[in-house]
């Protein structure tokens, strides 16, 4: 693993946003995963005003969230697709249908997991998939766990988890689905590079835990070490090491 360290989050921001455009400049049919949450709102504001007046071809471009909440239309606006339409989609030039992403509505669960992996397959796999920390070591929504799925699945959310999206349904834990569908460990770890953000010092154990401890399904991010070719970055509070 690669460690890059930034002073603050708009920095690392700054950087990634850097990384990611001239990625795009240099293939153009880039296929992208992307996270939702807090850490990457800033890369997005980034993308978006550097992209701007059409400056950057995003027609060509493919992504893949990580995830989404089980049970909500796309358009309901707690959705991770309403997160990425207000965010990045909505002010760029991306082909909506090549925009890749879990229907949390869907009513076949299984037959979904299922086509979002073949989609995937379809596009030639993931050229670049950025990624989030959960303060549990959580990426995607591959929960801690005795054991972790391999590919695109229903997850149960934990409660911390629940808590750490509470905003986006009125403040109130319990109204935060209890299942989501997520790509899982080999979905993720397939993506030909990998860079996982992490701000703040909330995240400063489980980032220590992803780079310098054992590999466990205890911490779904310290399976990234068996990656050839992950980049971690960090501002200065998620960095205690
Ligand atoms: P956050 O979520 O960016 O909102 O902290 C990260 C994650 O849970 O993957």
């Amino acid at each position: 693993m690669t460690i890059d360290r930034f002073d603050d989050e708009s920095a690392l921001s700054a950087a990634l946003a850097t990384y990611v455009l001239e990625q795009i400049v240099v293939r153009p049919s880039l296929v992208l995963g992307l996270p939702t949450g807090r850490t990457p709102l800033g890369l997005y504001r980034e993308l978006r005003e550097r992209s701007r007046g059409d400056r950057i071809d995003w027609s060509r471009v493919r992504t893949f969230n990580l995830d989404e909440f089980a049970g909500l239309p796309s358009a309901h606006p707690a959705s991770y697709r309403a997160y990425m339409q207000a965010e990045l989609f909505d002010h760029v030039s991306i082909d909506p249908a090549n925009i890749g992403f879990l229907d949390g509505n869907a009513v076949d669960r299984t037959e979904e997991c299922r086509r979002y992996e073949d989609a995937i397959t379809a596009a030639g796999g993931i050229d670049l998939q950025i990624l989030g920390i959960g303060a549990n070591g959580h990426i995607g929504f591959n929960e801690p766990a005795s054991g972790l799925r391999a590919h695109t699945h229903v997850a149960e959310l934990e409660r911390e988890t629940r808590e750490a999206n509470a905003d986006r349904f009125g403040g109130q834990w319990r109204n935060v689905p209890e299942c989501a569908l997520s790509m899982g460990m080999a979905t993720i770890l397939n993506a030909t590079e990998i860079v996982l953000i992490a701000t703040g010092a909330e995240k400063a154990e489980a980032v220590r835990g992803m780079v310098e401890g054992l590999i466990t399904t205890r911490l779904p991010a310290s399976l990234l070490q068996v990656h050839p070719r992950v980049t971690v970055m960090v501002d200065r509070d998620a960095w205690s090491s």
